[in-house]
């Protein structure tokens, strides 16, 4: 071993950890049904690793940037770390040219999580391993790791915020109430829907609930986008349309950039700010729930997720397998994804003093 120079060992060790790449590659089989089998065994430090991001729909999106870079910088990896805010082609180009320039793990947190099958087959194909970050990716065998908060479960917390709040308010119905979902093309947004759904639905079902536009679909609830100024634009038809003389007492928001659209909405029709729901406690819906406008946000700490995320491709780098604690929830169509879930928190007016107090930025602003 001693006749290898400095370069000459490197090439020595990428040499074993590419073969170990091919034969672990060849053995996995292709959809391994829950199964935590990454695609490598181990690959050199200063390896490339791709992260590929969204659109910036939300401020999570633009801290994960930040964090990726210093953390993966932070550990000897060279990160490269890009949205896709022209839209899933330029997502599916950024996924091509990180293959290309052979990225060990690529972190997906995918534009349509439906349309990067080649991208990751290729992939998959040059022995990479495939992380979804925040969003799954469907319909496919070749990912390998999700890493998010537990959609479903942010979803159940908002739907139950909302029936909280508005009993709190009056404490018997029937109340009415409005719902919004996020866009279509996010994987995340019909499995915030449903677990709101979960709750709401059999509310809506015995008349505690009701829905005086008639939209209780997913389909009709949606917000292309994520865009604030379409859940605007439907807000404003539904008060025009349902809410002439009517009070309206709830609205079921999936995040905190279309519960602000929601109020801004209400507040120009000249109606009292309903019980509105939110995620991602962005700073200001948090300074609106101190105000006592927003009734509600969901903590999501996007250091948190990022961190488990980069913990994943230290061990992966390591040869080691990643450890996941959920392999039965998420599937994506294809295969149930093993997943690493942590734990969404519901913030109201009764704990947002407490709920960040390790966070740098919304620490300082709810003292
Ligand atoms: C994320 C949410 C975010 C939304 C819009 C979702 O996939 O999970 O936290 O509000 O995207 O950016």
């Amino acid at each position: 071993m001693r006749m290898f120079g400095k370069a000459g060992k490197a090439a020595a060790v990428a040499a074993i950890a590419a073969l170990a790449l091919t034969g672990c590659g060849r053995s996995e089989p292709s959809n391994s049904g829950g199964g935590a089998s990454g695609g490598t065994a181990g690959f050199p430090q200063d390896s490339a690793i791709g992260v590929a991001l969204p659109k910036k729909t939300s401020e999570n999106w633009v801290l994960a940037e930040k964090l990726f870079n210093d953390g993966l910088n932070g550990a000897g990896f060279k990160p490269t770390v890009q949205f896709a805010n022209n839209g899933v082609a330029e997502q599916q180009n950024q996924i091509s040219a990180m293959i290309a320039k052979g990225a060990k793990v690529i972190i997906v947190g995918a534009l349509d999580g439906s349309q990067l099958g080649t991208q990751l087959q290729q992939a998959k194909d040059a022995g990479a391993t495939i992380i979804a970050y925040d969003r799954l990716l469907l319909n496919t065998a070749n990912v390998d790791y999700y890493v998010a908060y537990d959609n479903f479960k942010v979803g159940v917390l908002q739907g139950q915020a909302l029936l909280d709040g508005m009993k709190a308010k009056k404490a018997a119905g029937p109340y009415n109430i409005e719902l919004l979902a996020g866009s279509p093309d996010d994987a995340n947004a019909k499995v915030f829907f449903d677990g709101a759904m979960s709750v709401l639905k059999p509310k809506i079902d015995d008349g505690t609930l009701k829905v005086l536009s008639g939209q209780t679909t997913f389909e009709k609830a949606v917000t292309q986008d994520w865009k604030a100024e379409n859940a605007q634009r439907r807000m404003d038809t539904l008060l025009t349309g349902s809410y002439g003389t009517a009070s309206l007492d709830g609205v079921l928001s999936p995040n905190d950039t279309l519960a602000r659209a929601v109020i801004t909405s209400v507040k120009a029709a000249g109606k009292p700010i309903p019980v509105i729901t939110g995620q991602d406690s962005e700073e200001e819906s948090v300074k609106s729930i101190l105000a006592g406008e927003q009734y509600s946000t969901i903590n999501k700490d996007t250091r948190k997720l990022v961190e488990h995320a980069i913990v994943m491709v230290k061990d992966l780098q390591a040869g080691k397998t990643p450890e996941i604690n959920d392999d039965k929830s998420y599937n994506n169509g294809t295969k149930v994804v093993p997943a690493y879930l942590l734990p969404p928190v519901i913030v109201t007016a009764a704990n947002v003093k407490t709920a960040y107090v390790d966070d740098p930025v919304l620490g300082p602003l709810t003292k």
